[in-house]
């Protein structure tokens, strides 16, 4: 008799996302008539940089000639684009990250959890709480902690606490801890994190042979020059760290499919027998085993965004979505109430009105006025008692959904 991997009964019924996509088509059946606006998956809405588009129309072209035709192309990415992004990404801020310790993907969900697969099951892991769900979820499958308990907290895992009172931003563990999820622009949060404040990590990193597992997937909503883009714009990350990023929320790929992981040669972690192991050779033979990497048309487009035209749309893009964010900022303060992040960040983390549970506001906002947000307790224990409103949508929807917040939640 087949068996099957029992972590996965460890996990809630459903990810987050499609629970709550569920919850809202049952209200949408029962409510056929309601304007349902979504602010809830940070989904984008806005098409594709005409840049992006050209470039692959042409690689389309090329597909259908034999001269031009690609079959298989290389498991990391093409070195064009792989060059485009070490240039315009990481040189370009002074980081020094090499082509070839950068690998194509078809998305950071994806390398965020694909990541385990070369690390060993007695690693100690670090978690924030709240937190993206992808990287909780993912050590579960992979048998890296015990059940779930009351509180919603995975036994064997650090949960490290964001809260108002460390402005969102997980303080050094005081315990050792082997691996480290950091997420800036913070999911859900919207925080952003300092220099200083990712110095004292890569420090406490190196000290303890920890590898960061820096997520960037929404770097280009940073505005302010003060903070940093990449982790590898501090000191010594080179020596402890591994950065996701997405051209998803930065170019409007969600649905077309492109993203990075960035593994520097200098990484390395301990086998079993104690020497050190880098683990680049580890994630390139993985890759090259399991991954035939991104379509030559997406790779194509995504090359686009490093054009001159390709900038320019893309920052058109980041500033649409940013000018979102502030207008929910204000429309949420004016209604009352408590709001954080959104500034350098396409989400803003609010505090539910009159102590609402995170669940009891989300059906109210669907009930009362027919808007999808995602409650905070979706993204960890202490998320209880907030919610995230992406900025990812139409002005029209944007300015119509705060319409009806102050409508109907004013205090
Ligand atoms: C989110 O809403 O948190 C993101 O869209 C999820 C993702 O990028 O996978």
């Amino acid at each position: 008799m087949a068996t099957i991997n029992d972590n996965y009964l460890k996990l809630k019924a459903g990810y987050l996302f499609p629970e709550i996509a569920r919850r809202v088509n049952t209200f949408a059946q029962s409510n056929p008539d309601a304007p349902i606006i979504k602010l809830g998956i940070g989904d984008v809405t806005e098409p594709l940089p005409e840049a992006s588009r050209t470039a692959m129309l042409k690689a389309v072209e090329e597909m259908g000639d034999r001269a031009t035709f690609k079959g298989y192309g290389p498991e990391q990415g093409y070195l064009w684009l792989r060059e485009k992004i070490a240039t315009h990404d990481f040189q370009a801020r002074g980081c020094e990250i090499e082509p070839d310790e950068i690998f194509i993907s078809d998305g950071s969900k994806c390398d965020t959890g694909n990541i385990l697969d070369i690390f060993g099951n007695n690693n100690t892991i670090a978690v924030t709480d709240p937190v993206y769900p992808v990287y909780v979820d993912t050590n579960v499958m992979a048998g890296n902690t015990g059940s779930i308990n009351n509180a919603g907290e995975f036994e064997g895992l650090v949960y490290l606490p964001i809260t108002e009172e460390n402005n969102f931003t997980a303080e050094i563990p005081s315990q050792k801890v082997d691996l480290i999820y950091l997420c800036f622009p913070n999911n859900p949060t919207g925080a952003t994190a300092s220099k200083d404040y990712l110095k004292n990590w890569v420090d406490y990193a190196n000290n303890h042979g920890s590898i960061i597992l820096f997520d960037a997937a929404y770097e280009a909503f940073i505005t302010d020059p003060n903070l940093p883009h990449s982790i590898y714009e501090i000191e010594g990350a080179r020596n402890c760290a591994i950065e996701f990023r997405s051209f998803s929320k930065k170019a409007g790929f969600t649905g077309t499919r492109c993203a990075l992981t960035v593994v520097p040669k200098s990484l390395t972690a301990k086998a079993a027998d104690g020497s050190d192991v880098e683990l680049w050779k580890l994630w390139n033979r993985r890759q090259s085993t399991k991954f035939n990497g991104v379509s030559y048309i997406v790779q194509r487009g995504a090359e686009a965004v490093y054009s001159e035209a390709g900038q320019a749309q893309v920052k058109a893009l980041i500033s649409f979505y940013l000018e979102n964010a502030k207008i929910i900022r204000e429309k949420l303060t004016e209604a009352g109430l408590v709001v954080y992040g959104g500034v350098n960040a396409p989400y803003i983390w609010l505090k539910t009105p009159n102590e609402l549970s995170s669940w009891d506001f989300f059906d109210k906002l669907l009930q009362m006025a027919n808007i999808v947000g995602t409650p905070g307790s979706g993204f960890g224990a202490a998320g209880e008692g907030y919610f995230r409103i992406s900025a990812f949508n139409s002005r029209e929807n944007v300015n119509e959904a705060m319409k009806r917040i102050i409508e109907k939640f004013k205090v």
